[in-house]
C-alpha cells in the first residue's frame, strides 16, 4: 500500500462531517454571522449538537453570553457569501448589511434567521463545561425550519484550504439507523 503520511495538521479534512452552516447570535442590538463546519449530532430528540467556535471569534462572547444561536443550513447558491462571513469578524462589519443576507425573527429566541438558509435550527445552549478547555457548546435545537419546496437542497462540505464538496448522488440502502 503505497500511503504517505499525513500531516496532522489536515486530519481534520478527512473527517471533517459537514454541511458547513452559518450560525446566527444577537448580543444586544448587534446581530451576527459566523461560518461553522466544526459541528456533530449528539443526540436525536430533543436534538443536541455540539460545536465548536474559537475564541477569537466575535460569535463566541455573543454565544457564551446570551446563550442563544441558530444554525441556519445554507445551499450551495450561497457558497460566497458563507466563505466570506468565515473570513471577516463581527467586530469589524454588520455581516448581514454587508453581504445581502436578511434576518428574519426566530420564534423561540433573539438570534435571527436568515431567510436565504434553506433550513433554520433555533438552539439554546445547555452545556458549557467544555467551552473554556475546548471551545465546545452543547446546543439543543428548540425549534426548527426547513423550505420544503427545495426538494434537492445541495449543501456544501468543507475539505480544508479553500476546496469544498457539493452534495450531490444519492444511494438508499437498508440501514438500520432512522
Ligand atoms: C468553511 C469555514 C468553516 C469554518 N468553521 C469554523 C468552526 O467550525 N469553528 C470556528 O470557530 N470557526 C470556523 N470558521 C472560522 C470563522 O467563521 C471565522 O473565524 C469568522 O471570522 C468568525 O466570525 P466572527 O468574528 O464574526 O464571530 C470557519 C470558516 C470557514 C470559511
Amino acid at each position: 500500500m503505497a500511503k504517505k503520511s499525513l500531516p496532522l495538521s489536515e486530519v481534520y479534512r478527512l473527517i471533517e462531517p459537514g454541511p458547513v452552516v452559518l450560525v446566527s447570535t444577537m448580543s444586544g442590538k448587534k446581530a451576527n454571522i459566523m461560518t461553522m463546519s466544526w459541528h456533530m449530532m449528539v443526540d436525536f430528540e430533543p436534538p443536541i449538537i455540539a460545536c465548536v467556535m474559537s475564541n477569537r471569534d466575535y460569535s463566541f462572547d455573543a454565544l457564551k453570553k446570551t446563550k442563544e444561536c441558530v444554525i441556519n443550513i445554507p445551499t450551495v447558491e450561497l457558497a460566497k457569501k458563507v466563505v466570506a462571513c468565515g473570513n471577516t469578524s463581527g467586530k469589524d462589519i454588520d455581516k448581514f448589511k454587508k453581504f445581502g443576507l436578511t434576518p428574519s425573527a426566530a420564534a423561540c429566541i433573539r438570534a435571527p434567521l436568515i431567510d436565504e438558509c434553506y433550513a433554520n435550527l433555533e438552539c439554546k445552549v445547555i452545556d458549557t463545561k467544555l467551552a473554556t478547555k475546548y471551545n465546545i457548546f452543547i446546543l439543543e435545537v428548540v425549534r426548527a425550519w426547513i423550505d420544503r419546496s427545495q426538494q434537492h437542497p445541495r449543501t456544501i462540505h468543507h475539505q480544508g484550504n479553500g476546496r469544498f464538496v457539493v452534495d450531490g448522488e444519492t444511494i438508499k440502502l437498508p440501514s438500520k439507523m432512522k
